[in-house]
């Protein structure tokens, strides 16, 4: 009997303590459990709110007309260098895409197609034809993208179409009439052979483009406001291109010869043209015959200090690079954008 009391004691002594035990693990899964939940919120909680030093990315696509464009050329490294070098910190990375439209509006188009479908945050568009602004608009107002135009400006109806759109440029009649200023500005006024009028040759960049229709009419304008005669003989198509620059003025040259008092480039890829053309006729910048363009490329700069070339008008790339990134960024942030920013010319002569 006492064996039997005894048996029945470790009995209940073992029970109680694997109850204990149960109870235990029970205890500990518990707090493993709640440990595990508290882990969850708090990875939770960086997913939603990012560490300090972790950097957001704004994906910027940009759209270029034509990369083989000696300023447009400049321009882009300047666009691509600002976003990375100087606009990029800890708290914000500019990842930039520049594409090359081949100077084909269709091709162009698909490729801010493709900007759109891959959810940029912004795009810079430097159209192949203005006209193309309104598609180009609206597209990205579908897909609530601003667009940031520039270099070729769109109609004023264009960037009306949405208030996330905005033009940077410089204004081309500036410097259409500081091309007129530069030959007034000149002890003859341009009348080299002394008959009373500036006899001259206009070499046109794309007639399509703003630019190259404002320093066409804008030169002259400047000419015949301070009251000198002018007379046309020839004014061509060059398309922004130094081959074609040479060639029409090498053909001008042959037609006309020594009635050619100035030539004027709506910009400097084709006054380079033009001044080879002028070598190779004989001819001397600055005692026979004056030649001016526009953009003030590096090379141009240095024939205008040699006399090679008489003068150019300093179309601001990095100004308007520059501006074009700030602008881009403003619409980003959502800050409300004025239709157009302005960059100033510059006259450059030796
Ligand atoms: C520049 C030209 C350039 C053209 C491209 C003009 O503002 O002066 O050099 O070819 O833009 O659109």
């Amino acid at each position: 009997m006492k064996k039997f009391f005894a048996l029945l004691l470790s009995l209940a002594l073992m029970a109680t303590l694997l109850v204990g035990c149960g109870g235990g693990d029970k205890e500990t899964a518990k707090t493993d459990d709640a440990t595990k939940t508290e882990t969850k919120q708090e990875e939770k909680k960086e997913e939603e709110a990012p560490a300090a030093s972790e950097s957001k990315t704004v994906k910027v696509g940009i759209a270029i007309y034509k990369f083989d464009d000696n300023f447009m050329t400049l321009y882009r490294e300047e666009l691509e260098r600002y976003f990375k070098e100087d606009l990029s910190n800890d708290e914000v990375t500019y990842e930039v895409t520049v594409v090359d439209g081949k100077n084909d509006q269709a091709e162009q188009t698909n490729q801010i197609q493709t900007f759109i479908a891959d959810k940029y945050d912004v795009i810079i568009a430097n159209l192949v034809q203005s006209s193309a602004a309104s598609t180009v608009v609206n597209m990205c107002k579908d897909a609530d993208i601003p667009v940031i135009f520039i270099n070729r400006e769109p109609t004023a109806e264009d960037l009306d179409l949405w208030d996330k759109v905005a033009y940077v440029g410089a204004d081309a009649r500036q410097s259409g009439t500081m091309q007129g200023e530069i030959i007034y500005d000149l002890p003859d006024h341009g009348d080299l052979n002394g008959d009373g009028k500036v006899s001259y040759v206009m070499v046109i960049g794309d007639p399509e483009n703003v630019d190259a229709q404002y320093r066409t009419e804008f030169s002259i304008k400047a000419l015949k406001d301070k009251g000198v005669e002018v007379e046309e003989l020839v004014a061509q198509r060059g398309d922004w291109d130094q081959a074609k620059g040479q060639e029409i003025v090498a053909a001008a040259l042959t037609q006309y010869g020594d009635q050619i008092e100035v030539v004027f480039c709506n910009n400097d890829a084709m006054a380079l043209g033009a001044r080879q053309a002028i070598e190779a006729a004989g001819r001397v910048v600055g005692e026979n015959i004056y030649l001016v363009g526009v953009d003030a490329l590096e090379e141009v700069v240095a024939y205008v200090e040699s006399g090679h070339i008489t003068g150019t008008v300093l179309n601001d790339h990095v100004g308007q690079a520059q501006t074009a990134a700030d602008v881009a960024i403003k619409a980003v942030n959502g800050e409300t954008l004025e239709k157009n920013y302005t960059v100033d010319y510059v006259k450059v002569t030796k």
